[in-house]
């Protein structure tokens, strides 16, 4: 198959039909900065409510985009592949010009799953799909059990902690290495890499910023940051190689023996598979985790709710997703002209969905700015996304939450976020780096 990476096309510069909409003053979607304080659901309030499918323009030269916030728009964009690609472009928004990217980075980005249309898409996924069945996944959740107990354990005595290094940022890690088939003494790397990956946005603003004098210490970040992320890749590839001389019952061998268009894949596509789920597997649920603790620590009654009834967990846990909606958004290129609730889109333009806003859109979700552990309809969020592409991880991410709180909250029924909290500056995925916890 050719490389996504060699087809995709820039993106035509918009917009290229009258707006239906106005552009909303004080929007700026990205200035990745101002989403280190949360994302921005005021803004998201305002624009669902006056500008369903608003212009936004980007800087260095990006083509802009097509706003998308409301919960229907979301549903129709991401229900129609056919008019809205992920392979024309892929689904990260434009970080600009060609010397301010990471050229491996961006390549693998490109050259994976998520970025693939049918019939490609559809063939590379059902690789994948033993190890996502309800049968590979109930011998997963015993050990996700397990693990839980023994990070819980560790941070028993402490009575105060960062939640994120001491246990959301361990748990997606050991669960997605056991289904990958990840040596235990390779895993305290992923954790490594994982930060470096999060610093990756902030890392191509601050280069484009520094222009040609650097600070030494940017200089010597983006020395490590090159370092690791070559080593991820590298280890990747090997593992990959590995397995397909000596195939093991695990995720990573399923990739490595996959075929498309009849052939298995090369090592690009084994780049971009892995970078895919070493960085979907991890981040998401991670920051779901710490950020359910912050939301049980703002709505105390539902705290409360929850430890006098640990039945209402598994039920609770679709309306933490709802409410976190940890990737921001995901975008698509429209291969034709088409409508999107009466704005007019011309072929080749940018569509971004913005899934946090869907998911707070209260034609759906009465009262969406408020934690309802037992809101009738939480499973109606679009936080994995909805056709073809829906996240093939989702019950992998349900299972980890649903363990980790129902422990967390029998253990610790008074552990609270203490406020201190930081959050990387991301405007693709909603990622927490620190959240204090403590539990006198
Ligand atoms: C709360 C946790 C998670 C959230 C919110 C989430 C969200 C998403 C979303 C929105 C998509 C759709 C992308 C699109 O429409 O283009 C997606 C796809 C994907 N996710 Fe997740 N994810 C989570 C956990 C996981 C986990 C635990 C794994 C793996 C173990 C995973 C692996 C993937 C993969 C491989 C895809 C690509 C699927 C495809 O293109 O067909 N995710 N995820």
């Amino acid at each position: 198959m050719q490389l996504i990476s060699e087809t995709v096309v820039e993106g035509r510069a918009g917009p290229n039909f009258d707006r239906a909409y106005p552009v909303l003053e004080g929007v700026n979607l990205t200035d990745i900065a101002r989403f280190s304080q949360g994302q921005p659901y005021a803004d998201f309030a305002r624009m669902r409510d006056q500008a369903p499918v608003m212009w936004h323009a980007e800087p260095n030269d990006g083509p802009g985009f097509w706003a998308v916030t409301r919960h229907a728009d979301v549903m129709a964009v991401n229900g129609d592949p056919a008019t809205f690609s992920s392979q024309r472009g892929g689904i990260l928004m434009s970080i600009g010009k060609p010397e301010q990217r990471h050229s491996m980075l961006f390549r693998a980005s490109l050259d994976a799953l998520i970025s693939m249309d049918a019939p490609n898409h559809l063939q590379l996924r059902r690789e994948h799909m033993p190890y996502f069945t309800p049968g590979y996944l109930r011998g997963l959740t015993e050990r996700v059990k397990g693990e839980v107990t023994r990070l819980l354990d560790g941070m028993a005595a402490r009575g105060e902690c960062d939640l994120v290094e001491n246990f959301s940022a361990v748990l997606p890690l050991f669960t997605l290495c056991e289904i990958l088939g990840v040596p235990a003494e390779d895993r305290p790397k992923f954790l490594k890499w994982m930060h470096y990956l999060e610093m990756a946005q902030n890392m191509a603003a601050e280069q484009a910023t520094a222009g040609i004098t650097p600070t030494l210490e940017l200089m010597q970040f983006i020395a490590d940051f090159n370092a690791n992320v070559e080593e991820m890749f590298e280890y990747g590839r090997a593992m990959l190689h590995k397995r397909r001389l000596d195939p093991q019952p695990d995720l990573m061998s399923a990739i490595a023996r996959a075929t498309i268009e009849g052939e298995q894949l090369s090592d690009e596509f084994l780049d971009g598979s892995w970078l895919l789920i070493v960085f979907a597997g991890n981040d998401t649920t991670r920051n779901t985790l710490s950020g359910t603790m912050r939301l049980l620590t703002e709505f105390p009654d539902q705290h409360a709710r929850l430890v006098a009834s640990p039945e209402l967990i598994p039920g609770a846990v679709n309306e933490f997703i709802r409410m976190v909606s940890p990737v921001i958004y995901m975008r698509r290129t429209a291969t034709r002209d088409s409508v999107i609730n009466g704005q007019t889109i011309a072929e080749g333009e940018k569509v971004v969905m913005y899934y946090g806003a869907a998911n707070r859109d209260e034609t759906v979700f009465p009262d969406a700015n408020r934690l309802d552990v037992t809101r009738a309809n939480a499973d109606k969020h679009i936080a994995f996304g909805y056709g073809p592409h829906t996240c093939i991880g989702k019950r992998v991410a349900q299972i980890q939450l649903e363990e980790a709180y129902r422990q967390i909250l029998a253990r610790f029924p008074n552990m609270r976020w203490t406020g201190e909290i930081d959050i990387a500056p991301n405007n693709f995925v909603h990622a927490i780096r620190k959240l204090m916890v403590n539990w006198g």
